[in-house]
């Protein structure tokens, strides 16, 4: 990547943030543009950018994310938009020549019932989790979109499956949230509402694996330095943990000291989430940040971020 422009789309998300804190330590130009500039869904204003800007490298990191009740509302929005913004980033960066672009998927690509830890070719090999199907669907077609080009037009298009994220520039939004930051945000108002009880959504029997973001944004800089294949990589810390349990840590970590209460009528999606992680490891690279110490910096982050 030395002395090359990169781009990185989605540069106000979570991960886009996180990949331009990493990309600040590389010596790359690097580009970005805002999304009232050049939306991602409207084909003539990304290839018109494409043609003027020509960047060497891509991390398409924009998207259409949400958690299980935003996947599961806006069913439509999950599917086009995220097809549209593929299909439209990818195509540019093959007609102003880039040299390399990293596409991320996401853990959801994988059947509902995939045998755990869930390695990369188990996708397609059966149905998927039915509330999140668009947006696996779309994130199915943006992979095979990369790898098409790289079969027929010999582009360097890398895929990366990432496991939930969490980290500073979440999104804490009440009902559309990720995990993470809901549990986050409902914890840190209980504890200053002086609440008794805290209701987490689900049984608190699913296991997840929770990755900090800054880890991810570090492996992604590897890999589009070091990988270069067809193949998917999973992104993951390789370690999953009950949903009642990380309550419980992230509860700590915020200083609630109530009860915590599971709403078992609140759907728990897919019962268990774990990457394999050894193509990534034999790749060379490897998690950091425990899960204490990436909450602890989440939470600072969350009580200093004016909260979406
Ligand atoms: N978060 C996770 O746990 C997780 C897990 C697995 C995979 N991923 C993948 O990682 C990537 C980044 O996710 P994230 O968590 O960083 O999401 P995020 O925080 O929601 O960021 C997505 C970014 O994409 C931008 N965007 C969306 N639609 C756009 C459009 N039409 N035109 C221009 N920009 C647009 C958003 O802009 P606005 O801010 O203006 O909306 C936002 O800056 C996504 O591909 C996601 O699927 C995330």
């Amino acid at each position: 990547m030395a002395g090359k422009t990169v781009y990185v789309a989605g540069h106000q998300g979570m991960v886009g943030t996180a990949l331009v804190r990493r990309l600040a330590r590389e010596n790359v130009e690097l580009l970005t543009v805002d999304r009232r500039e050049v939306d991602l869904c409207n084909q003539a204003a990304v290839f018109d950018w494409f043609a003027k800007t020509q960047p060497q490298v891509v991390f398409l990191a924009a998207a259409k994310v949400g958690g299980i009740v935003a996947n599961n509302t806006l069913r439509a929005e999950f599917i086009y938009d995220n097809i549209a913004i593929e299909a439209n980033v990818l195509q540019a960066a093959h007609l102003s020549g880039a040299e390399k672009l990293m596409f991320f998927g996401s853990s959801c690509i994988y059947p509902k019932l995939a045998p755990q830890p869930l390695r990369e070719d188990s996708m397609l090999s059966g149905p998927l989790e039915p509330t999140n199907e668009p947006y696996a669907i779309a994130k199915i077609a943006g992979i095979k979109m990369a790898e098409a080009y790289r079969c027929q037009y010999g582009s360097d298009f890398i895929s990366v499956m990432p496991t939930n994220l969490y980290g500073p520039g979440d999104n804490y939004h009440p009902e559309w949230s990720h995990v993470v930051a809901a549990l986050i945000r409902r914890f840190h108002e209980a504890k200053l509402a002086g609440a008794n009880s805290v209701v987490v959504w689900g049984t608190g029997t699913p296991r997840r694996e929770f990755l900090y973001v800054d880890d991810m944004a570090d492996a992604c800089v590897h890999l589009m330095k070091t990988y270069s294949s067809a193949e998917l990589v999973n992104i993951g810390t390789g370690e999953d943990i009950t949903i009642a349990e990380f309550a419980r840590v992230v509860a700590e970590i915020v200083g609630y000291r109530g009860e915590i209460c599971f709403d078992a009528s609140r759907p728990d999606g897919t019962p268990r989430k774990l990457l394999d992680v050894s193509r990534l490891t034999s790749l060379g690279w490897h998690a950091q940040t425990s899960l204490k110490r990436g909450l602890s910096l989440s939470y600072e982050a969350f009580k200093s971020a004016k909260v979406r």
